[in-house]
């Protein structure tokens, strides 16, 4: 499979039996990721790390993948301590970080900057999250949480939260279409995914189902995808302030579960998912932020041509 030199931009560029491949590359590779035995893969290479916003797993991930694999970090740091601030544009600052590092992940507030920055590069771009639209490597690892605390095919998961600006969801609602699964859409109304998502789902004959209440579905599905309210992507902070404490898991919530269901979430939280849940089976949350490892390191084995 070729995997040399490409570029990670969105989910939609990747079939179905490519996102198995790049996840059977990072189960090769998890116990490299435990730090359970050692690799020198990426020995003489260089990962540039661009982040135009805060992010603590897909940076420190990134970070911990590229040195368990024996690479080396370039990292941007603040942008306030960069020469963006001097005015330099995005185009320039990717045509000069291709020639210090062997690939770049990219984070950038704005829909489509990471194709964009594609375009200038003469290194493979991993798309960190831009906008509102992409974060194709947390579907990767969304889909290796799935896979190794559940199932793929046709699995049956509500997503709940923020699905209108909310990123992740985007990217996974498409992947999991490749596995028919079977998709429930929690949150208020403001706050619906977006219904040009809904009708390509709906062309694919997936089986969609819209609802603001989190009681009518805990019962029937496999995984609950929690996510957060994303207050920085609200034009009118008075808009977030209605809708923020909309959906909350609890342990009450959670007596009319299903014994199996696992809980995932992106992370980070805000008041979405009590404390209390943590302890219970269900929660798999944590052990989701550690899968961005494996999967993050066969990314960057993949298109680094390292590996194949
Ligand atoms: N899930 C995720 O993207 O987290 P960070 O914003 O901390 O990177």
């Amino acid at each position: 499979m070729l995997f040399k030199n490409r570029h990670v931009i969105s989910m939609k560029d990747f079939s179905r039996e490519e996102i198995d491949y790049v996840l059977d590359t990072a189960e090769k590779l998890e116990p490299v990721a435990r730090g359970e035995e050692k690799s020198r893969l990426l020995d003489g290479k260089i990962v540039s790390l661009l982040f135009f916003e805060p992010s603590t797993r897909t940076r420190l991930s990134f970070e911990v993948a590229t040195r368990r694999l024996g690479g080396q970090v370039l990292n941007l740091g603040a942008v306030e301590a960069s020469s963006v601030m001097k005015g330099e544009n995005l185009a320039d600052t990717i045509r000069v970080i291709s020639k210090y590092a062997d690939l770049i992940v990219l984070r950038h507030p704005l829909d489509g900057s990471a194709r964009m920055a594609a375009e200038f590069a003469s290194v493979p771009i991993i798309n960190g999250g831009d906008g509102s639209v992409h974060h194709p490597t947390q579907t990767f690892l969304d889909l290796y949480t799935i896979r190794r605390e559940s199932h793929l095919e046709g699995l049956k998961i509500a997503m709940a939260g923020d699905l209108k600006y909310g990123r992740t969801v985007h990217s996974l609602c498409h992947a999991l279409s490749l596995y028919g699964a079977e998709m429930t859409f929690v949150s208020p109304p403001e706050l619906r995914m977006p219904q040009e998502i809904v009708r390509d789902l709906q062309k694919q004959k997936i089986r969609v189902k819209e609802t603001d209440s989190l009681e009518e579905i805990i019962g029937d599905v496999e995984v609950l995808y929690m996510t957060r309210v994303q207050r920085e992507r609200f034009p009118d902070p008075e808009e977030y302030e209605k809708v923020k404490n909309k959906l909350r898991v609890t342990g009450d919530l959670l007596k009319g579960a299903d014994p199996g269901l696992k809980i995932l979430h992106p992370l980070p939280r805000v008041n979405e998912i009590s404390p209390d849940v943590d302890a219970t089976s269900h929660a798999r949350y944590f052990e989701q932020a550690f899968y961005g490892v494996p999967t993050r390191m066969a990314l960057l084995a993949l298109a680094m041509g390292v590996i194949e």
